[in-house]
């Protein structure tokens, strides 16, 4: 079955207020008039949100940037200083948002468990998750890959049943590729995306496991993106430094074009 690419920036902690507005004014030139094949996003942290909704539909010729969160919390609202709930960026307009993505698993203690939480919640709102997962070097090097993957998956996906799940965007992220440069090989990225894919039909079933969409993440650019694409259970990405310049980002959603 084909599935859509999916392609989502992921600024981090870069691009304020002003950059984002700057970002979107040059975006939308490039934009005009040009035919885009994937989907595409843009995590902007939560204050640059609003700066990056298209701002003239007459001149956008209808070519709307998805917006996506790079966090949420999973209760509706409370008493919870700091953060962002799934309904507050539902009234911004925002349609994904990322879920265990490994800065946030090493640096403020998102878990397979809060992951999970955050995707059920998640699964109850109209935003889409994008559910980040992978291994870190050390595990990588003893080859441990597929048992942390699988403790991932399967934890991160408790009591998520098979018409849900179908709603998720997974991303493959290896952390050693995390904007260190070092990018997974295309046969590497393509073996542990099959080996997702697997395993999700091991837990669900094989149709499902068929639908859903899995990214690569981790050092994607402009040089590189194209061969990432072309391998056969890659169905998008998920990209960091390469995401905060317009140019840059242009040539990534548009890297089958050229
Ligand atoms: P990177 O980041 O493209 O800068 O390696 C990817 C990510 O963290 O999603």
């Amino acid at each position: 079955m084909k599935r859509k690419k999916i392609i989502i920036g992921n600024w981090k902690m870069y691009n304020g207020p002003e950059q984002g507005h700057i970002f979107l004014h040059k975006l939308e030139e490039k934009l005009n008039n040009k035919k885009i094949n994937c989907d595409f996003a843009i995590a902007a942290p939560f204050v640059t949100l609003p700066y990056i909704m298209p701002h003239d539909h007459g001149t956008n010729k209808g070519i709307e940037i998805d917006l996506c969160a790079q966090n949420f919390h999973y209760q509706n609202e409370g008493a919870f200083t700091g953060e962002i709930s799934l309904a507050m960026l539902e009234q911004l307009g925002v349609r994904y948002g990322i879920v265990g993505h490994s800065e946030r698993r090493q640096y403020f203690n998102e878990t397979n468990k809060t992951v999970n939480l955050k995707l059920k919640a998640a699964l109850n709102s109209s935003i889409i998750p994008v559910m980040a997962f992978g291994e870190t070097l050390e595990e990588f090097e003893k080859n441990q890959t597929d048992d942390v993957i699988l403790k991932q998956l399967t934890e991160g996906l408790k009591e998520i049943n098979k018409t849900q799940i179908e709603r998720i965007i997974f991303a493959y992220e290896p952390i050693w590729a995390i904007g260190t440069g070092k990018t997974a090989t295309p046969k590497q990225a393509q073996k542990t995306i099959k080996k997702t894919r697997e395993i999700i039909a091991n837990i669900y079933d094989q149709k499902t496991a068929e639908k859903v969409r899995i990214q690569y993440g981790g050092s994607v650019k402009v040089e590189n993106i194209k061969e990432l694409m072309e391998q056969k259970d890659i169905d998008g990405a998920l990209v960091g430094g390469a995401s905060v310049d317009p140019d840059s980002f242009f040539k990534l959603i548009t890297y089958d074009q050229n």
